[in-house]
């Protein structure tokens, strides 16, 4: 498929299957190499990550353990620029090295918030890994630790990353079309 249609926006191509699963296999060996010994905890935050998280941690092979949250900041086409609690997280992370896993990093504001909120516990350490960084969008001093994909400042969908709620399924990650 090269184009997509949901609800009333037109999707095109952009990042195929292939190339995502290339790109997640390099930071999972990063991963591997940087946490040997560390036993991290990766902290999924849903709805998007879901195949970002299960494709990466297939790819982990040092011990390690992995948790859920929800939060979200985001409504249709556009950012709504505050988030909300942080849901589902019943482990301790004290003295953990914590890996939070994000499906996109666009303002950055989600993140930001996450990493006050944990940093609270007082975990050994922590770090960031996204599938999708959007550097031009970014509105805080994030700086994530493994960025798979970097993607000028369009909107994305596909491979868990939905418009509205849908689109998710899709196996390609599709960008709008401006036309
Ligand atoms: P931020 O707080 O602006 O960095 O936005 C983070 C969240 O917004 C992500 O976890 C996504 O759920 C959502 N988001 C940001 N950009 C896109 C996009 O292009 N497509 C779909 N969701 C997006
Ligand atoms: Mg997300």
């Amino acid at each position: 498929m090269t184009s997509v249609q949901i609800k009333d926006k037109h999707f095109e191509l952009f990042i195929r299957e292939e190339i995502i699963i290339d790109k997640i296999t390099r930071i999972a060996e990063r991963i591997n190499s940087d946490m040997t010994g560390k036993t991290p905890l990766f902290i999924c935050v849903l709805n998007g990550v879901f195949m970002f998280a299960a494709d990466l941690f297939k790819r982990i092979e040092i011990p390690c353990e992995i948790t859920f949250v929800r939060l979200k900041s985001y409504q249709g086409a556009q950012t709504s620029g505050t988030v909300r609690e942080i849901h589902g997280l019943t482990e301790s992370i004290e003295n953990r090295n914590v890996i939070i896993l994000e499906d996109i990093i666009d303002t950055g504001f989600t993140m930001r918030y996450l990493i006050d909120k944990l940093q609270i516990h007082k975990p050994a350490s922590m770090k960031i890994a996204t599938l999708l960084f959007k550097p031009n969008a970014l509105q805080t001093d994030i700086t994530p630790d493994y960025a798979a994909i970097e993607i000028p400042n369009d909107f994305i969908v596909g491979y868990g990353l939905d418009y509205d709620g849908f689109g998710r399924n899709l196996r390609n990650i599709y960008k709008i079309k401006l036309c």
